[in-house]
């Protein structure tokens, strides 16, 4: 039944009109007035018990109910407090209120699927559940890992956090393959894997043995690379990379010169083409499942790229004379590990970027991806592009937001190692994605041990959330988080503050946070279902 009320074309936009804007009282004239009336009207009467069912039908509650509903649909980070204290209402009558809209199909929807926060929430629901291991120093496996197999990098891109004359020694590649097995055992799939780095995934001779080693143990994997590797030799030698279950290939420019200006590495643009195209022709015979898909970073230096990523698209699909190019597109905002932050002691960098998004940037953007949709349905309709959690917003016409990061203040005192960590090749255990680098600076303090022949994740697990030694955070710690560490973070600071005043994520207002969701989804880079 929900489904039919979206599939309404008139429904769908004036739904998104509403939830676009500030929130505003839904009009009586409103086609969502009746809709909504009806649906609060019904779940009322069955749940709210005889004494405050008046209190509940009147025209009040019913707003503000929907206030909750604009809120969550658009900022899945607000908290009880904050909503008790706009609301001005009491905590019961907040209960109630998120009784209604758990119960509610089409509330659920709304809020989960149609607001700017849609691609937030793909990434809450499987963790939210779990928040509540974080905050009872529960010992668990993490949800979720990536884990960083480069020995090296051949790039110098000047919004990544990697200390550029670190690398390891090549011995520690078998190192490295030993540890990455014993983990694979450990946690079979219950933990959701991706390769990454780090610093870049294809300088290690063995990755094609360490993705066979996942399958083996039913891991769906997949892998970000820069492809400059990506070479015929290399992918002959290590077959096991038609097991992927997607390849993420970081596309830095979208010619020679734009290539160079990232790269810092002459010649980049054409070797990651060529790589592209052969990987591809390779891949249609080989293994048509595996999906491969170019990611771009938008920083204010290329947005005019943007609408060219098309053009490249292009010219591998044309090269590609054996069947499907390239599946997917995945545009991202910068996590300022670089950018954003004047910091005073770091490792020396060839050269680094240092501006930042802001309104006006993305109000271009948004008429750039206005085009960018066009000329997509027109040429490329089986293309998924994913906006990522920001852009999707710009998307829309909502340009008012950047990434939602959160700030030093907020983090948890342990982290949290039951739902995200990363491993290198050293087998240490780092607690934010973006600390995984080799030798950055400050980044030892999130190293929680040394995985070896010994011992397993859980005990290192269990041996740092035993010892009581939290993170003394700096205040720029949070170049060490990616946008997923910001996701986390801002999840279990969220039911931390929800639980503090006794209405956890349980008695909120959003079913799915307190489901148990099966992390059987491979990463939403080309499918926007959580399968
Ligand atoms: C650190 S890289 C490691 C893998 C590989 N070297 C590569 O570049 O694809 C992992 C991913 O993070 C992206 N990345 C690096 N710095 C970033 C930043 N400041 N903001 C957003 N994405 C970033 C890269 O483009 C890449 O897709
Ligand atoms: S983003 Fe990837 S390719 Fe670029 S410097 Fe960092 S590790 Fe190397």
């Amino acid at each position: 039944m929900t489904k039919n009320y979206f599939d309404n074309y008139k429904i769908r936009s004036s739904l998104k009109l509403w939830l676009d804007k500030e929130y505003e009282i839904i009009s009586s004239l409103s086609d969502l007035s009746e809709m909504f009336k009806n649906e609060y009207v019904k779940i009322a009467k069955q749940l709210i018990d005889k004494k405050n069912k008046e209190k509940f039908l009147e025209d009040d509650f019913f707003n503000k109910s929907i206030y909750i509903v604009h809120s969550f649909a658009n900022n899945p980070w607000i908290t009880q407090i904050e909503i008790l204290e706009i609301l001005n209402i009491s905590i019961e009558e907040l209960n109630s209120l998120n009784l209604i809209l758990r119960n509610s199909e089409i509330f659920q929807h709304i809020i989960l699927k149609e607001g700017i926060g849609n691609k937030y929430w793909n990434s809450i629901i499987p963790f939210a559940k779990n928040a509540n291991l974080v905050l009872d120093k529960k010992i668990s496996l993490p949800k979720r890992i990536v884990i960083f197999p480069g020995v090296s990098c051949m790039f110098f891109c000047g919004f990544c956090g990697r200390n550029q004359s670190a690398k390891y020694p090549m011995k520690s590649v078998g190192n490295g393959t030993s540890v990455f097995k014993k983990l694979f055992n450990e946690t079979g799939n219950n933990t959701l894997y991706s390769i990454g780095g780090g610093l870049e995934p294809t300088t290690n001779p063995e990755l094609g043995e360490i993705i066979n080693s996942a399958i083996k143990n039913q891991i769906r994997m997949p892998l970000i690379t820069n492809g400059y590797s990506l070479t015929e030799n290399y992918v002959k030698k290590n077959p096991g990379i038609w097991n992927l279950d997607s390849l993420r290939l970081s596309l830095y420019g979208i010619d020679d010169e734009s290539y160079y200006f990232i790269t810092r590495l002459k010649k980049s643009y054409s070797m990651v083409m060529k790589n592209s195209i052969n990987f591809l022709k390779h891949r249609n015979e080989k293994n048509p499942n595996l999906k491969f898909g170019l990611n771009f970073i938008v920083i204010p230096e290329n947005i005019d790229q943007v609408l060219k990523i098309l053009d490249v698209v292009r010219e591998i699909n044309q090269n590609v004379t054996n069947g499907r190019g390239v599946d997917f597109i995945t545009l991202r905002d910068d996590f300022q590990a670089v950018t954003g932050h004047t910091i005073e002691k770091e490792e020396a960098k060839k050269y680094t970027l240092n501006s930042t998004m802001d309104e006006k940037l993305r109000k271009k953007l948004f008429g750039i991806l206005g085009e960018f949709k066009s000329i997509k349905e027109k040429e490329f309709p089986d293309l998924h592009v994913d906006y990522g959690y920001s852009i999707f917003a710009v998307s829309r016409g909502v340009t008012t937001q950047g990434l939602k990061m959160i700030t030093t203040d907020k983090l948890p005192d342990f982290g949290y190692p039951q739902l995200s960590l990363a491993i290198d090749l050293y087998g240490d255990v780092f607690l934010y994605r973006e600390a995984g680098f080799l030798e950055r600076y400050g980044n030892k303090k999130f190293i929680i041990g040394r995985l070896d022949s010994t011992n397993t994740l859980e005990e290192v697990i269990k041996e740092f959330l035993d010892s009581g030694n939290s993170i003394k955070y700096d205040t720029k710690d949070t170049k060490f988080m990616d946008s997923f560490d910001h996701v986390l973070a801002s999840i279990v600071n969220q039911a931390k503050k929800d639980k503090e005043i006794e209405i956890p994520f349980d008695k909120g207002p959003v079913q799915a946070r307190s489901n148990l969701t099966s992390l059987n989804l491979g990463n939403n880079w080309y499918t926007d279902e959580l399968v």
